[in-house]
């Protein structure tokens, strides 16, 4: 028996489970009606209202409280969170803030994505850092006496593997990729040891793209360069070449997030939070689970996988079958380089979300 996390009520609340079975969070998640009404509602007031000084207090006042509202997901303080326009802004932010030079080494797994592997191919091309690929369950063994940094996923987003938990004793900082961690499993930033945590507003969260967050703790900001100035990261932005940065996590904040798609995000976590993330999470996992176990019962054969929202599995053509699903209303995606479509199932999904997949498949 499924938990069942008043799932029923949950998926109402998401229209395009109306007609589709959206099993594609991984890439954006299904926004919720109430996150629409309130980006709606925002751009209202800006229409009738305009935007002066009480707009962008207005700004202040909702990106205070999505950080908040991140910081308890992320299960740190709001001083540590940033808001990102995305998780690859949060990855680039730490990758390019370090101070690495040429022969320092960043260890990361064989496994990672564009968002994570383009600020590893910066620092190695502008600064000569030696990137070490292994496979994610070795990330913490790799570290040698050169490894100024590990950087790889929480979630790995080919298959839905886990990072080993070894990474919490690594002596060095470790950045988790958590673009299919945060909103898809528990993420508590002290347990996992992580010292950067990016993640992502428009997957697992439901928000709007164009939202992200970036965890860092007091210790790894101190080393964190910032080159990215301007008026939401600085602490007088008034006071000219003395402007200086934030002391807290808001010296990393993206450049300018609009008030409607921070007000979008913050409801999409409202109601998502609705229900408790424990129950959330446990629901998504088991229909992710059963997924897996009725493909494989199916003939299909399912990638390597941990207790996540994501189910990769073996197709003969992945994007022509991909295609084919989406022609009947289900929705999913292929992975490229891989012979596997990838289901990411949420708990606003349901068991007749996986049979029309299955029945998509058969
Ligand atoms: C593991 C992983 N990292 C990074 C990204 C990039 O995310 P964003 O668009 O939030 O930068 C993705 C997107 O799918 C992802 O799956």
């Amino acid at each position: 028996m499924l938990p069942t996390v008043k799932t029923s009520t949950l998926r109402e609340k998401f229209p395009v489970l109306r007609a589709i079975a959206y099993l594609n969070a991984g890439t954006d998640g299904p926004l919720p009606t109430a996150a629409i009404q309130a980006a709606a509602a925002e751009l209202e007031r800006e229409a009738e209202q305009g935007r002066a000084q009480r707009h962008f207090e207005r700004r202040g006042e909702l990106s205070s409280d999505l950080r908040s509202a991140y910081a308890s997901i992320l299960g740190c303080p709001a001083e540590d969170t940033a808001l990102t326009s995305c998780t690859s802004e949060g990855i680039g932010q730490v990758i390019g803030g370090l101070e690495l030079h040429a022969g320092d080494e960043i260890v990361t797994s064989d496994e990672e994505h564009p968002g994570l592997l383009g600020a590893l191919a910066a620092a190695h091309e502008l600064r000569e850092v030696s990137i070490r690929m292994v496979s994610l369950g070795e990330v913490a063994e790799a570290v040698g006496p050169r490894t100024k940094l590990v950087a790889c996923s929480h979630v790995g987003w080919m298959s839905g593997s886990l990072a080993p938990a070894e990474l919490a004793d690594v002596d060095v900082p470790v950045l988790l990729d958590g673009a299919q961690g945060i909103g898809a499993v528990p993420v508590d930033v002290g347990v996992l040891g992580c010292d950067a945590y990016a993640g992502a507003g428009q997957k697992w969260l439901c928000g709007p793209d164009g939202i992200g967050m970036l965890h860092t703790t007091p210790q790894l900001r101190e080393r964190l360069m910032v080159s990215r100035r301007g008026y939401s990261n600085l602490g007088q932005p008034n006071a000219g070449l003395q402007a200086g940065l934030h002391e807290d996590a808001r010296r990393l904040d993206s450049m300018s997030l609009s008030a409607e798609s921070v007000a979008c995000a913050l409801a999409a976590t409202q109601v998502l939070g609705g229900p408790g993330w424990l129950a959330v999470h446990e629901c998504s996992c088991s229909l992710a689970a059963l997924l897996a176990e009725r493909l494989a019962e199916s003939g299909r054969e399912v990638a390597p996988r941990d207790a996540t929202t994501l189910v990769s599995f073996q197709s003969p053509d992945p994007p022509a079958e991909r295609a084919r699903l989406a022609e009947q209303g289900v929705i999913l995606r292929d992975i490229p380089g891989r012979p596997w479509l990838r289901a990411s199932v949420g708990a606003w999904n349901d068991e007749s979300d996986i049979e029309r997949l299955l029945s998509g498949l058969a």
